[in-house]
């Protein structure tokens, strides 16, 4: 590995402070997967300019895709677009789903402020042993730490499930205590990916189990709840890239009621990624369809980085509220 760094060199934040304002005012920090520099711009730049916190967040295979090195020095560009635009947002540096301590400690020592330790599909003191492993490093050096109870349908990186299995209200303080994270991913009724429900014509979403959330907000009243699997599956996007040679056929995610009303409970932080696909992939595919003459990747991954800038704005203003909170 390259030279080891701490987050504070790069210029981030951990999640500390971020929860205790969303907590406190009854918002969502928004958590936005990126895998290129486009879309790093793209989240950056949209919160930046509505003034929102916000949680930049790689998976294992996306830090390996963009590669460890070139990650820290993006990041750092990115922190200093954000004040070169006179907006010093909190900007934390996220691992998603990392599955063992390794990944973790590598994080860390390379200058993310914040990591998950994925345990969810381990059997509960596994869970726990691992967790509390990571927790000991990451705290020794002031990083957060999100673990999960439950489980979420859909494909994670090398972390995978056909079905889904609710978090058991009578298992979170016992977790929270023994492993001492920061933060809890729970699983309501969620999923990851484009696919969430299997839906017959004009039926309408199952609405997600808020009565499991509220059992477990009783159980450990304040402290910061994490979802995954939250992207809204924008019918937007679907029907531009299903129009445009596309085939995405029965896609469907969390309608945006729902999110307001999770943002606005102890759920402080509200993962994103499927969305940002889709706004980038229904662009591509639009410049593609109407240009098919185009072959400057300027000229196709620019209106598709607006397109996501225009994106992360709407979910941070009229979904999460987490504009003007920064
Ligand atoms: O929940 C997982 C994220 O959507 C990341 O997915 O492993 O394809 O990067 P990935
Ligand atoms: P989506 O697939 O719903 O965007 O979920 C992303 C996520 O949970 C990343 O950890
Ligand atoms: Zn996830």
């Amino acid at each position: 590995m390259a030279n080891p760094c701490t987050y504070k060199d790069l210029g981030l934040v951990n999640t500390t402070d971020m929860f205790r304002s969303a907590m406190l005012n009854g918002y969502a920090v928004p958590a936005y997967n990126f895998n290129n520099m486009e879309q790093l711009q793209a989240i950056v730049t949209a919160c930046a300019e509505t003034r929102s916190p916000v949680i930049l967040q790689v998976s294992g295979s996306a830090r390996k895709y963009i590669h460890p090195t070139f990650l820290r020095y993006m990041v750092m560009g990115a922190v200093e677009l954000t004040r070169e635009a006179g907006a010093d947002i909190p900007i934390a540096l996220h691992l998603d789903h990392g599955d063992s301590f390794e990944l973790a400690r590598s994080c860390i020592d390379s200058g993310f402020s914040s990591v998950m330790l994925d345990g969810s599909h381990h059997p509960f003191e596994d869970n726990v042993r691992l967790t509390r492993q990571v927790v000991e490093y990451a705290h020794s050096r002031d990083v957060s730490v999100e673990g999960e109870l439950g489980v979420l349908a859909g494909i994670e990186d090398r972390v995978s499930s056909e079905v889904s299995h609710y978090t058991k209200p009578e298992e979170v303080e016992d977790f929270v205590q023994k492993t001492g994270v920061d933060s809890l991913a729970i699983s309501i009724g969620t999923s990851h990916g484009a696919y969430k429900f299997r839906l017959k014509p004009g039926e309408q979403p199952p609405p997600l189990r808020f009565d499991i959330l509220d059992q477990i907000e009783k159980r450990i009243p304040g402290f910061p709840i994490v979802l995954h699997g939250a992207s809204s599956v924008m019918p937007e996007y679907v029907e531009i890239i299903n129009r445009c040679g596309g085939r995405l056929e029965d896609a469907s995610g969390i309608p945006e009621e729902q999110l307001r009303k999770a943002a606005a409970s102890a759920v402080c932080k509200i993962n994103i990624d499927s969305d940002g696909r889709l706004a980038m992939t229904a662009i591509v595919r639009k410049i593609f369809a109407e240009s098919p003459a185009e072959f400057d990747p300027r000229k196709y991954l620019g209106p598709a980085r607006d397109e996501l800038v225009k994106m992360v704005k709407h979910k941070n203003e009229h979904v999460l509220g987490s504009a003007g909170r920064a």
